[in-house]
């Protein structure tokens, strides 16, 4: 199977998590978006099953509008029972790294709302050990090139991502040769940089269950 198919895949399978009747919290990216592909069929033949979603990006919500899904603002919403979301990297414990469609702040306010984050991702994104992907990192533009300093004293090796500002006015640093063994501490200890709006680890919101796509087929693993 392509990654491509491997996507479409854990996209429908994600639907299982979805409770009829409720609001369905969106994530980004090219696996949510057959995740958004296998919502707007399901919608045809049940209309009722999700009332809205609250998206985490421009992109995200331009797609379920499309399809004629309300989209709520996150800050109407008390709570969400899950939260359906891809990732670049994910571990055998459910750690992960987020960013690489630039959405990770937002991602990390909708998946807070959640009870459960479903992560959906083919096989390629599981790791034993995160830092592989280039660890995206959301900056106060100001602050862009003291943040890069910032990751070269701990070993790692940080870029502006040309060309991208994300939904709330910032840029991207893409940070290389990190090895993140700690991810919980590691995610504490950056977020307390200045400038630094949100890394791209997620492990204070990790996954609750990765629907994880196979050449055997879907496999789901529980943290
Ligand atoms: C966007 C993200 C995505 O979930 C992540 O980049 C995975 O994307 P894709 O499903 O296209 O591989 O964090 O900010």
């Amino acid at each position: 199977m392509t990654q491509d198919e491997l996507k479409t895949l854990v996209g429908r399978a994600a639907l299982q998590y979805v409770q009829a009747g409720s609001i369905v919290g969106v994530g980004t990216g090219s696996t949510v978006d057959k995740f958004i592909d296998a919502l707007g069929d399901a919608l045809k033949t049940q209309p009722g099953l999700i009332t809205g979603a609250v998206s985490s990006s421009v992109r995200s919500t331009e797609r379920l509008q499309a399809l004629g899904i309300q989209v709520l603002p996150s800050d109407t919403v008390t709570g969400l029972g899950v939260y359906i979301d891809g990732a670049d990297e994910i571990d055998h414990q459910g750690n992960m790294v987020k960013g690489g469609g630039a959405a990770l702040t937002r991602e990390k306010i909708v998946a807070d709302l959640a009870e459960r984050f479903v992560c959906i991702a083919d096989e390629s994104k599981l790791v034993k050990v995160l830092g592989a992907f280039p660890l995206p990192v959301e900056v106060i533009p100001m602050a862009s090139a003291q943040v890069i300093r910032a990751f070269a004293k701990i070993g790692g090796s940080g870029k502006v991502r040309e060309g991208v500002t994300t939904d709330n006015g910032n840029v991207i640093v893409d940070v290389t040769g990190l090895q993140i063994t700690d991810p919980a501490q590691f995610e504490s200890d950056i977020n307390q940089w200045p400038g630094v709006v949100t890394v791209g680890v997620f492990a204070r919101n990790k996954a609750s269950v990765c629907l994880l796509g196979t050449s055997e087929g879907v496999k789901t693993l529980g943290f």
